[in-house]
């Protein structure tokens, strides 16, 4: 895939400064290694802004799904999927390479046509979801769209979300865990009308994951029942498809976009220098406002933006992005649930990692000031509930070595009257956990907003305490950390698109576990 030019531009523009840091790095003497030399080039993964035609424009692309091999590990050559795109017909800078096993970054336009021709080249079905986009059920990419090895899918959607960060990965069901795990995933970002953050012009994008490698340099999967119970962790953190990532970044702001890639692993993010994290989007939307929190919750698939000011750093600072795995072991995992003789066992051990360094080249800072309003109040809210008096309840349970969702797992195209919704009504949906883990829970085709969050037992609450302030849905979300022992209310605002929908935990070892199951829009 051709570099775009502006990426190219910019990644020369980085490296210029990170040969000044060398020179900066080794003035002691001649033997002082330089810096410079464990600086990896910045590819363009980390570039998520590149100059798009200003008018909208229909854009027809190319996506295969394919086996490939990656450097995942520095010299160690690992068998992965892959997507690949390339621009058909339409503005080229719209797919950019990310330089890993990462699929291509798509950069689409608010109100755009989307032609995308998906082939799958693997030698399992598969088929690519558009994670929080609004499009019509034949557009989702959903289980029942899987295609045979093969064989072509085609997509015709109009781009109808907001400015952000969304992604894409397979969704073909017992599958999704393993192909996301092997490789299969890109960033997808809508650009338009971006309130305050318009004039952000440094924007890179993080997406956090972590595999296990084996001493012959091959991905190892779900080993045990316990991985399918509690969601399987790799051992290495992978962020934007390497272990080890670094990038040399300008003494400027970034909007720095996170996606947690993870299969499984819910994070907490610190920056090494104890500074404040500042949200300014979440999912789908920019904020309402900027949150400043010490520490960052982010469950697997969600997105949060931060806008970070390198200026006041040094050339040749070290900004590290810390991550704590928020994973909780438990004695009663196999059992009934809360209180099943395992609480004792029940705790958070937030042991941070380094998921991402940032050095600070050496070029004239440039000073920002931090968006405090960069987003807009969501246009709706619990008040405009068709079922105001009445939410919807849906338990999410653990027995019988499973997840379950009202005890219930996915039926493919059955639903129950709950799951069954109207076109263009809010509804209040009630997620409550009777299960002894969190599950961050997803909702295809809108972003909704959390109303409340009350405790239905004492399940984890003293972990709670401590990350409570970590976990920012002041905006709108469309997936949401359901933590044991809580009820989440969530306002639903459903589209206009009619038929079915999947909702379903996004640990994906649990939604190919069937902790998933499909609503109706009637
Ligand atoms: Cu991220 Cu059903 O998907
Ligand atoms: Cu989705
Ligand atoms: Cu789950």
């Amino acid at each position: 895939m051709p570099d775009s030019g502006i990426s190219r531009r910019r990644a020369l523009q980085l490296l210029a400064g990170a040969g000044a840091l060398a020179a900066v790095g080794g003035c002691d003497s001649d033997t002082t290694p330089t810096t410079v030399t464990t600086i990896p080039p910045v590819t363009d993964t980390t570039i998520t802004s590149p100059v798009l035609e200003p008018d909208v424009r229909d854009l027809h692309v190319g996506l295969w799904a394919e086996p490939s091999t990656a450097s995942i590990q520095a010299g160690v050559t690992t068998e992965v999927f892959s997507y690949g795109a390339r621009v058909i017909e339409g503005d080229v800078a719209s797919v950019v390479d990310s330089g890993s096993y990462l699929g291509p970054t798509l950069h689409l336009r608010q109100g755009q046509r989307v032609r995308v021709t998906f082939e799958n080249r693997l030698d399992q079905e598969s088929i690519v979801h558009w994670h929080g986009l609004v499009v019509p059920q034949d557009q989702d990419g959903q289980p029942a769209e899987a295609i045979p090895p093969g064989e072509t899918y085609e997509y015709d959607f109009v781009v109808e979300n907001r400015p952000g960060t969304y992604w894409y990965h397979p969704h073909p069901h017992h599958l999704t865990g393993s192909q996301v795990y092997q490789g299969l995933a890109g960033l997808l970002v809508i650009h338009g009308e971006e309130g305050s953050l318009a004039d952000t012009v440094n924007d890179l994008a993080l997406v956090l994951q972590d595999r296990t490698i084996d001493p012959d340099g091959q991905l190892r999967y779900v080993a045990m029942m316990h991985d399918v119970m509690a969601g399987f962790v790799g051992e290495t953190l992978v962020t934007n498809g390497v272990a080890g990532y670094e990038a040399v970044v300008r003494p400027e702001p970034y909007r720095i976009r996170i996606l947690n890639g993870a299969n499984s692993r819910t994070q907490y993010l610190t920056w090494s220098t104890g500074d404040q994290l500042h949200a300014v989007a979440t999912d789908g939307a920019l904020l309402p406002k900027t949150i400043s929190v010490d520490g960052l919750v982010i469950t697997p698939a969600q997105r949060t933006d931060l806008w970070m000011d390198f200026s006041q750093f040094q050339p040749g600072d070290r900004i590290e992005l810390l991550t704590a795995d928020m994973f909780i072991e438990s004695a009663g995992m196999m059992g009934g649930g809360m209180g099943g003789g395992g609480s004792d066992d029940f705790g958070l051990n937030l042991i941070p990692q380094t998921a991402a360094s940032f050095i600070v080249g050496e070029t004239t800072p440039v000073h920002g000031e931090m968006p405090t309003a960069p987003g807009f109040d969501p246009t709706f809210g619990a008040e405009d509930a068709v079922n105001a008096d009445a939410p919807k309840e849906f338990v999410l349970s653990t027995r019988r070595a499973a997840h379950w969702i009202n005890g219930t797992q996915w039926e493919g195209r059955s639903v129950t009257e709950l799951e069954t919704v109207k076109a263009g009504t809010v509804e209040l949906w009630d997620f409550v956990n009777f299960s002894p883990m969190p599950h961050p829970m997803h909702l295809h085709g809108m972003a909704f907003r959390v109303v409340s969050r009350t405790w239905e037992d004492d399940g984890l609450a003293e972990a709670w305490s401590g990350i409570e302030d970590g976990v920012i849905e002041s905006g709108v979300r469309d997936t949401v950390l359901v933590w044991p022992g809580q009820r989440v209310q969530i306002a639903v605002p459903f589209a206009e698109h009619k038929g079915f929908f999947p909702y379903h935990c996004h640990i994906l070892e649990h939604e190919d576990g069937g902790m998933m199951r499909n609503f109706l829009v009637i």
